[in-house]
């Protein structure tokens, strides 16, 4: 077989253990999944109902251009629809950039940690890929600036930055999107829009109008609850749109995510609940990290990096055997801190009294 030389030392993504899996590990009936950033208050109560109901064409193909979902899209974000590109997940989007852009020869820079599957698939293209450490869990874009050659092609921005959750400042963005040549494509990735309660949060849609050389990328997986159904999306001018558009295969997305993407589109108010339970249970969880002396890093998503009083990998597997299952930061390139998604209220009293034994055993051993 002819691999392509980048696979050699690459490995398939390893999917954290699913609940059935833990719970027939450790014999437990109850097991909470903190791991993936999903919606732990389920789906758009619409979509739920929608399904009992939905009438699919099975023999039919999906509409390639996601019409219905465009128009609605556009509409809602106040952009003409010929500025967006649906994908299957914005994983999916993540893989026609770096098709379309990267190769042999080009580089491609992104923070450090960060969401892995930028450099995963730069690689893969045979890209250098130019990683360039956070700095107290913030992206630092004069290095970003200093990394730039006349090969680099790509720049990911990770916003809320998955591990840490930190969000890049706006004006610190502007004066950085001003000096980034227009021939190089600015990816902000906002998987974590929803989100956002920071005041000083400015919508990032309006520098696509202004910076024709960014895209910035959605999903539907995250808040709206539809993580199974694979539906992200990127914002941009028309000429990215068309040269992403002509990588993407014609068929992305099922007739059945596209229409439960439209009917989770009209329901602002599950997403306003989710953000309002989503801050107030992470408080919970950073004032048990201040009691206990845990740094925590800020963030404007639905997950924490929190550190832990011992090898993180240990303490993934000692949460596991309560039946929680959280990232060990040694997989996520910061030991000593474990990343876990905010979970609801329930949820939480459960992980918190989990993590006190943990901690009060660690006392004790000390
Ligand atoms: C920062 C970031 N981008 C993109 C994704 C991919 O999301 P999806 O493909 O489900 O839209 C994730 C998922 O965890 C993420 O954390």
């Amino acid at each position: 077989m002819h691999w392509r030389k980048a696979l050699k030392d690459m490995k398939p993504y390893t999917p954290g253990k699913s609940i059935e899996e833990v719970k027939e590990m450790y014999g437990l009936n109850e097991v909470v999944k903190l791991a993936s950033n999903e919606n732990p208050y389920g789906t758009v109560p619409a979509v739920q109902k929608y399904f009992e109901n939905m009438s699919i064409n099975y023999e039919v193909y999906p509409d390639g251009y996601a019409g219905l979902l465009r128009t609605k899209m556009a509409e809602k974000l106040g952009v003409e629809e010929n500025r967006l590109i649906f994908g299957s997940g914005s994983d999916e989007l993540i893989v026609i950039i770096a098709r379309a852009l990267l190769g042999p020869g080009t580089n491609t820079i992104a923070a450090t940690p960060t969401f892995p599957q930028y450099a995963h698939h730069a690689e893969i293209e045979g890209a250098l890929v130019k990683e360039i450490p956070l700095v107290d869990g913030q992206h630092d874009l004069n290095a970003f600036h200093q990394a730039i050659d006349e090969n680099t092609s790509v720049i990911w921005l990770c916003s809320p930055n998955n591990p840490t959750g930190s969000l890049i400042n706006h004006e610190e963005l502007v004066v950085f999107l001003e000096k980034v040549p227009e021939n190089i494509l600015v990816v902000i990735d906002e998987a974590y829009f929803e989100y956002i309660t920071d005041p000083a949060y400015i919508n990032t849609v309006n520098l696509t109008e202004q910076y024709k050389n960014v895209i910035v990328l959605r999903t539907f997986s995250k808040a709206y609850g539809l993580a199974a159904f694979r539906v992200g999306y990127g914002i941009s001018s028309p000429e990215i749109i068309t040269n992403l558009d002509t990588v993407r295969s014609p068929f992305n997305i099922t007739s059945t995510s596209l229409q439960l993407a439209e009917v989770a589109l009209e329901d602002d108010s599950f997403i306003a609940m989710c953000r309002k339970l989503n801050r107030e249970q992470m408080v919970r969880i950073q004032e048990f990290a201040a009691e206990n002396n845990l740094h925590v890093f800020d963030s404007e998503a639905n997950f924490l990096l929190i550190e832990v009083p011992m090898n993180a990998t240990d303490a993934t597997e000692k949460l596991l055997q309560h039946g929680y299952i959280v990232r060990s930061g040694d997989a996520l390139g910061v030991p000593g801190y474990i990343r876990v998604t905010i979970g609801t209220e329930s949820q939480n009293d459960g992980f918190l009294e989990a993590f006190s034994t943990l901690i009060e055993r660690v006392g004790h051993e000390r």
